[in-house]
């Protein structure tokens, strides 16, 4: 363990991990990289990520390139790199060339994770990676004018093939190869492969792994998260993206709109982007939905248990009012949430009083979400909501947060301002403090 970690903050980050332990098992992930991730110097240490995905049973399916191995190839017997659009222009010397570089490619993934040496993180590994004839391929044919040639598109994954494999332990390795049904070998684009690869296996997540730490926006501030609607229009207008992104963004757009559940864009050229993506809360690179990952809206009964553990701990500590479950059941219709990612992070209620006066209450945040303006967004929904219902003025009771409050509109007023039934409730030991605000 290392001197900066203590064991406090180890033993407290391996169980921050345990959520997704639990919820990537047996889950499928769809990774793909270009040939340059692998020829770079973090190959190794992205292959022992990708081992340790594996151990924690996530099934995987790998898709590579070969791009610079191709150009490579075709350097060094004097041959010309010839593009129409996205696909290269491939002859038959061109195919050899392509034929090698991805054969080599293949088998250098294949070295990198039969890695055991003790004493790193793939000391123990019983990894076995797979190979086959997963992929059926199609001409490009003519296109503008120019024959492609040997330039393929997937016409069709074996899902089932593949999924027996994942079934029984196996990591399934595809390349940007494949035969056609007349036994001709096609090039074929790496980013449609994988498109292809999750969208026909319903992959929960396809990650690509880029020339940039994700899609940005023209001031280059990384884009976290983006919904299918946005990446399209990114890229229409986006010049500025990076020349993987160019390329990857339509194939992740169009997987995440055929139902893959998450993809994600993410940078190679960084030490460990991959397990920080997958296992921190805000990841580091770009995650494309169908929609967005936060949702303000009124609670639903099955939000019941999302909403117990998030103010369980508040309760614990005093902060929050205790509230039975059989109580939250009741009275769930009362609440607004925000839901990020598919876990409740936040809620406040409405409790009406006679006829024009209401409590706000219950207002709480997930404290790994707390000043993103989720606080502020749901007390503006809450007033909506009042106002909606003829509310004319806001109460709330507070121990810790009056500032909070008071920054909002809220004044302190006295206990005798509030309504009789409250008043009469009106906790004496807990001395809440009691803002207003008219609406
Ligand atoms: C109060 C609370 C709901 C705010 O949620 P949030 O999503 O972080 O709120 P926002 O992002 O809209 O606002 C964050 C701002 O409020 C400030 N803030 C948070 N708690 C505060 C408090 N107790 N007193 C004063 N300011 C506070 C933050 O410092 C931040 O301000 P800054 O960015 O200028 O530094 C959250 O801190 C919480 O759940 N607290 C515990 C529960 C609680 O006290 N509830 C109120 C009783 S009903």
């Amino acid at each position: 363990m290392s001197e900066e970690l203590s064991s406090a903050d180890f033993v407290a980050w391996f169980r921050s991990v345990a959520p997704y332990v639990n919820l990537f098992r047996g889950k499928t992930f769809v990774i793909a990289f270009g040939g340059k991730a692998i020829s770079g110097p973090l190959a190794r240490t992205l292959a022992y990520d990708v081992n340790l995905l594996a151990a924690l049973g996530i099934r995987l399916v790998l898709v590579h390139g070969a791009r610079p191995q191709i150009e490579e190839e075709l350097r060094e017997k004097g041959l010309p790199s010839l593009y129409h659009g996205r696909y290269r222009i491939t002859d038959a010397p061109a195919l050899d060339c392509v034929i090698d570089a991805v054969g080599s490619v293949y088998l250098e993934i294949e070295a990198l994770l039969s890695q055991g040496l003790p004493d790193t993180p793939m000391a123990n590994s019983t990894i076995r990676v797979v190979g086959g004839n997963f992929i059926t391929a199609k001409p490009v044919g003519v296109l503008d004018g120019v024959d492609m040639q040997y330039a393929g598109q997937v016409r069709k994954i074996d899902a089932d093939g593949i999924r027996a494999q994942l079934g029984i332990g196996n990591i399934v390795l595809l390349s940007c190869m494949g035969a056609s049904p007349t036994g001709e070998i096609f090039n074929l684009a790496m980013e449609e492969v994988a498109e292809a690869a999750a969208t026909a296996l319903a992959a929960d997540k396809l990650v690509f792994l880029t020339d940039s730490q994700g899609a940005t926006d023209i001031d280059g501030s990384l884009l976290d998260e983006l919904t299918v609607d946005a990446a399209e229009r990114l890229m229409t207008l986006g010049d500025w993206l990076s020349p993987d992104l160019k390329r990857y963004l339509p194939c992740a757009a169009r997987a995440s709109r055929a139902g893959v559940g998450r993809v994600h864009l993410i940078g190679y050229n960084e030490d460990g982007t991959l397990l920080r993506e997958l296992f921190s809360r805000d990841g580091v690179g770009t995650i494309i939905t169908r929609e967005s990952l936060e949702q303000l809206r009124d609670a639903r009964p099955d939000d019941i248990s999302g909403l117990v553990a998030l103010i369980e701990p508040l309760e614990e500590d005093g902060t929050l009012v205790r509230r039975s479950r059989e109580l939250l059941e009741r009275e769930i219709s009362r609440f607004s949430v925000v839901e990020h990612d598919g876990m409740i992070v936040g809620c406040a209620a409405l409790y009406p009083y006679g006829e024009d006066q209401a409590e706000l209450a219950c207002v709480a945040v997930h404290p790994h979400y707390r000043r993103w303006g989720y606080g502020e967004q749901l007390i503006k929904r809450i007033e909506v909501r009042a106002r909606a219902a003829g509310i004319k003025r806001l109460f709330v009771l507070t121990t810790a947060t009056s500032h909070w409050f008071k920054e909002r509109g809220f004044a302190e007023r006295p206990i005798a301002e509030l309504p009789a039934e409250k008043r009469l409730m009106y906790n004496l030991q807990r001395r809440s403090k009691v803002l207003m605000k008219p609406l």
